[in-house]
């Protein structure tokens, strides 16, 4: 019996016994017996018929039941108990003065778990309570942790699958994203191809100007020198200028092709050269014919007057082929070609009986184009792609990292000094993703190979060119410097240049 009296760590008053008993003077003196233990609280009901109701009040321990009680007996209390749900677990004691072998089997087959022929001794009756109390509690506790156990574990199962499903939903989202930026980054591809392949001549210019700023961004993140070492792009921000650099040119959507691929300067949607030296034949013609005619009615030696025929047509001839030659892009128009265009111009011949000049005031005002083949209209309207870029591309509803879209690919004919288009702007305001696609542009458009305007220029000469406009501050001298010296421009050159460009 001695670990019945082995105290349990329990705290003041959580043993708590119920005696149900209708007798005062029995409730009296168990009280008695139990007042000197701390740790036990004492509740008497005296009435069988509150017994369930303070079972449920109280949550006894343990439930000392007298058998012999009006209105209901013990034992049909202990079949009560056995059915209440609080009660059910209780231990319960009966308490009786009865000793039956029956009574006592009896009461154990309805559930009691011990019986006591009262009065008892003290002690026994202290150690019994405790015993059963002790198991009873032990076993509420290892329900209690059973119970904090399931949930803990139902709770990491929870967690477990949350993170689950919330891995699962941002694989989901990432592949979605990912699908979705293939999709534009598709869209848009196919969109600016279709753009350069409106000219025969410039296909593939914007898929290279991408290919040399990834060049010169990836070259930029990796320079540890002055003014780069404190630049290091994230990959958000490479995709921004990747991006920016595929719609540089999205504006020449509207440009007339004729005028993008413009490579003389007679050049409408035909060359209008040839219309000219339609033109000169039927004045050659019409010269013999006045020759002919003259030469009925002259005096002249005839060797003479075929000597001046000859003169006058080789003139003609001359300055057709001087015509031609002031048609081309790679002639610079000088006073003095501008002079003799005009004096040409001057001339007439007889279109069926009307005078008629030579040339056309807007053949003249063409050919008399100093530099390249466009007219100052015509470099409007060539101008005006990048301020339609920018507006095209400032109502795409770009997300946050790629917002500066636009702004990018808007302000790739800005220049440091404040003389780009479309918006003058300045120094400060151009930020370092647009200056790269600047110098990437030009140096594509310098060295490209299919400009039917003029030869491919070698990677030296286009450095030239660089360096004169780093000079004029027109571009960043910084990246230029990084561009010719990390031998990017090589490494670009190899990749998409003749041999011969490679000097
Ligand atoms: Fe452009
Ligand atoms: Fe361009």
């Amino acid at each position: 019996m001695d670990s019945l009296h082995t105290p349990i760590s329990l705290t003041p008053h959580a043993i708590k016994v119920l005696l149900v008993d209708d007798q005062e003077f029995i409730g009296k003196t168990v009280k008695k017996m139990l007042d000197s233990e701390s740790d036990i609280a004492f509740y008497h009901c005296m009435d069988s018929r509150r017994a369930i109701h303070m079972v449920n009040k109280i949550h006894p321990t343990v439930i000392l039941q007298d058998l012999i009680m009006p209105h209901f007996d013990g034992l049909t209390l202990v079949r009560l108990y056995r059915m209440n749900s609080v009660a059910r677990h209780i231990p319960l004691i009966v308490l009786s003065a009865r000793e039956e072998a029956k009574v006592k089997a009896d009461a154990f087959a309805l559930g009691a778990n011990d019986y006591i022929v009262k009065l008892p001794d003290k002690l026994e009756l202290i150690a019994r309570i405790r015993y059963h109390s002790q198991s009873y509690i032990n076993r509420l506790q290892r329900d209690e942790a059973f119970r904090k156990a399931q949930i803990e574990t139902e709770r990491r199962e929870r967690e477990a699958a949350e993170k689950h499903a919330e891995k699962l939903r941002a694989e989901m989202l990432s592949r979605e994203m990912t699908i979705q930026k293939e999709f534009i980054d598709v869209f848009i591809q196919s969109i600016v191809t279709a753009i350069d392949e409106k000219s025969p001549y410039t296909g593939g210019h914007v898929k290279r100007v991408v290919d040399i700023s990834m060049m010169l961004a990836h070259a930029i993140n990796k320079c540890a020198d002055e003014p780069f070492h404190q630049i290091t792009f994230s990959s958000e921000e490479l995709e921004e200028i990747r991006l920016a650099a595929w719609l540089h040119d999205v504006g020449k959507i509207t440009t007339p092709d004729h005028v993008i691929n413009k490579a003389t300067r007679l050049e409408t949607i035909f060359d209008r050269i040839h219309l000219i030296e339609t033109r000169f034949k039927l004045i050659e013609k019409n010269i013999e014919l006045d020759w002919i005619k003259s030469s009925q009615h002259d005096n002249q030696p005839k060797d003479d007057h075929i000597q001046q025929l000859e003169t006058i047509l080789s003139e003609l001839r001359e300055d057709m082929a001087f015509l031609k030659a002031c048609n081309m892009a790679d002639h610079f128009i000088t006073e003095q070609d501008t002079a003799r265009i005009r004096h040409i111009a001057e001339k007439t011949y007889d279109l069926e009986g009307n005078p008629q000049s030579y040339l056309y005031d807007d053949e003249v005002h063409h050919l008399c184009i100093q530099k390249g083949t466009l007219s100052p209209s015509e470099r409007k309207i060539i101008q005006n792609h990048a301020d339609l870029t920018l507006k095209l591309l400032e109502h795409l509803p770009f997300p946050n990292s790629l917002s500066r879209v636009p702004e990018f690919a808007g302000g790739h004919h800005e220049t440091l000094n404040g003389s780009g288009y479309p918006q003058g702007l300045n120094e400060d305001q151009i930020p370092i993703q647009t200056r790269i696609i600047t110098i990437a542009d030009i140096f594509e458009a310098l060295t490209a190979r299919d400009r039917p305007y003029k030869k491919p220029m070698t990677i030296s000469k286009a450095i030239e060119i660089l360096e004169d406009m780093k000079e004029d501050n027109m571009l960043d001298s910084h990246i230029v410097e990084l561009f010719i010296e990390s031998q990017l421009c090589m490494e670009y050159g190899l990749k998409c240049l003749l041999p011969e460009q490679l000097e």
